[in-house]
């Protein structure tokens, strides 16, 4: 049975149904790839899925990723609670813009989240596709970022003096673990091409980007800043919203995303797993020797 597609009418992302996602054939993850490749986000509702099944449904796209930071649930090392409690006072989390683990050599290809406990009301995630920010981009604002190399790192957010360090609340449910290895650097050229599609590509942004290589700091964030702005214009923005029993599929090669609140007083919880980043589908050619040039 083919898969029924409805696109968002928003920058990307569409909903898919007609799939039962504990039985795919090979033809259907095929399917399901290339409709990830094309959208971007991919939403699944009313998909009854335990953690074993989540985990399956990962692994027909890649390998697990690398998830420092986060301690797993019980039995399941690859699987996040990213959870808010309904009265908790830390700061939300994941609110700022990012691409997933891009302070990594070699970051995730996509992430699963599935809901579980779903607030009435707030808690959607923003998406903004990379892809199109770049083909709208201003050609004086192309050109002051061409072939420049940002430098990532996840000190902001996860190192001890970091938001979720050691100075965090008490009361964050999510089982977040600092480190001091958080404080190292990797390096990724802002525009590149994406391995599957050989679209080019804005790649990560401010926040887990904290400065480019050969541009001194005040120059770098003013640029940041500026090309942040561009980035998350509403135009090249997806607002998903949440249901339970929903899997959400992302490309973290062409997109960032951010969580928001706006469900105090509401209990939300979700899986997360990410797909790592996939050799077989590369050809033996990096990501950040796909560079792009105009
Ligand atoms: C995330 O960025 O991994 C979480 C997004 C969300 O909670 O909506």
């Amino acid at each position: 049975m083919p898969l029924n597609v409805t696109p968002s009418g928003q920058a990307c992302g569409v909903t898919i149904t007609g799939v039962d996602l504990r039985s795919m054939t090979d033809e259907v993850v095929s399917e399901i790839r290339q409709a990830w490749l094309d959208h971007k986000v991919l939403s699944f509702p009313n998909q009854e899925l335990t953690d074993n099944d989540l985990e399956f449904f990962t692994r027909r796209f890649g390998p697990f990723g690398v998830d420092p930071y986060f301690a797993g649930i019980d039995g399941h090392p690859n699987i996040a609670a990213i959870s808010r409690t309904a009265h908790e006072t830390s700061a939300l989390f994941a609110e700022n813009w990012h691409t997933d683990w891009s302070f990594q050599e070699f970051p995730p290809d996509g992430t699963c989240l599935y809901g579980k406990v779903i607030p009435p009301a707030g808690g959607d995630t923003l998406f903004a596709d990379q892809q199109a920010a770049l083909a709208a981009m201003p050609v004086d604002l192309r050109a002051r970022i061409e072939n420049l190399v940002a430098i990532h790192s996840a000190r902001g957010g996860y190192a001890p003096d970091g938001s979720y360090g050691d100075d965090d609340a008490d009361d964050r449910s999510m089982q977040i673990r600092p480190s001091v290895e958080a404080y190292a650097i990797q390096t990724h050229p802002l525009v590149r091409i994406h391995p599957e599609t050989n679209a080019e590509t804005l790649y990560s942004a401010l926040g887990y980007i904290i400065g480019i290589v050969g541009v001194n700091d005040d120059e770098a964030f003013n640029l940041l800043r500026e090309l942040m702005t561009w980035q998350t214009r509403d135009e090249f923005q997806y607002r998903h919203v949440w249901q339970p029993k929903m899997l959400v599929m992302w490309d973290n090669r062409c997109l960032l995303h951010r969580a928001t609140g706006g469900y105090d007083g509401h209990d939300r919880l979700l899986h997360r797993l990410t797909i790592g980043y996939n050799a077989d589908v590369r050809g033996g050619v990096l990501d950040d020797e796909r560079t792009a040039t105009v």
